[in-house]
């Protein structure tokens, strides 16, 4: 295990400012075969994540290993396809390096994306939910080891996570579109395997509408960061022991392939407003 350093964030910034003159604001992580947004950029220039100094490179069917920066409905971003989980085996704080990385290159605002199991019965696959909390069960935290003030406090305030004016937007967007938004908290395991039917009623209990295996990590360092968090799941299945069939990763990128319209015109109507 190597602890993220400073000078690592600045090697791996420095490395994309060479590339491109373009300085984001905006951050973008796409979870499953929710890669297609990258088609939609304005002059960007790809990076395969192999090139950056030290990012790790995502090892799952579905996530593309690239950052794009580029121009996205007259918005400055950066976005990435495919991000790091930490069932691939990477430490907390690495999945989470691609977030010191935009905040160094100047982003405040990001827009987290991912495929989820859907808990809540009134959910179905296909549905857009916006996250409106998280509840961390991976049993890790990016944030371990020794704080380092310039990156943020010590203790880091959890209380508007996903930032009500943000979700102001995507709901009020989602309206003028005409689209349905559910609305809920999402629950990050560490995965790999999907939970059991037992599992998922205990998440219910708990609380939680929606389950994945990522964001968490990248949401806890964005707040630690300063920036500004808007979240949107696809439910791309009913969790365990809602209906009577097995889940498959299969089911999952094709439910997300099946969204990717709204979904598309639902975050490229809410960037301009972010
Ligand atoms: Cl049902 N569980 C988890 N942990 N992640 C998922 C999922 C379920 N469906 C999509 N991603």
């Amino acid at each position: 295990m190597q602890a993220i350093t400073k000078t690592m964030i600045e090697e791996a910034a420095s490395f994309i400012r060479r590339t491109t003159d373009v300085r984001p604001e905006i951050g973008l992580i796409l979870g499953s075969g929710l890669g297609v947004l990258g088609e939609e950029l304005e002059d960007a220039v790809t990076i395969p994540y192999e090139d950056i100094p030290h990012f790790p490179v995502s090892t799952v069917e579905g996530h593309a290993g690239e950052l794009l920066i580029g121009q996205l409905q007259g918005r400055n971003v950066m976005l990435m396809r495919g991000r790091f989980h930490m069932y691939e085996g990477y430490e907390p704080e690495r999945t989470a390096l691609p977030v010191r990385v935009m905040k160094a290159l100047g982003v405040d605002k990001l827009l987290v994306t991912n495929a989820a199991g859907g808990i809540n019965l009134d959910f179905a696959a296909g549905n857009l939910m916006l996250i409106s909390d998280h509840i961390n069960l991976t049993g890790r935290n990016p944030l371990i080891g020794p704080n380092d003030n310039a990156l943020g406090v010590r203790f880091p305030d959890m209380s508007e996570a996903y930032s009500r004016r943000l979700r102001g937007i995507a709901k009020e967007t989602a309206k003028e579109l005409g689209f349905e938004l559910k609305e809920g908290v999402y629950v990050g395991l560490l995965g790999p395997n999907y939970e059991t039917p037992a599992e998922i009623r205990m998440l219910r209990t708990l609380g939680a509408d929606a389950v994945g295996m990522s964001t968490v990590s990248e949401v806890i360092v964005a707040r630690h960061s300063g920036i500004e968090v808007l979240g949107i799941s696809c439910i791309s299945n009913a969790a365990a022991g809602i209906l009577d069939q097995p889940l498959s990763h299969e089911e999952v990128v094709e439910t997300t392939e099946r969204v990717k319209e709204q979904f598309l015109s639902l975050v490229l109507s809410v960037l301009p407003k972010m």
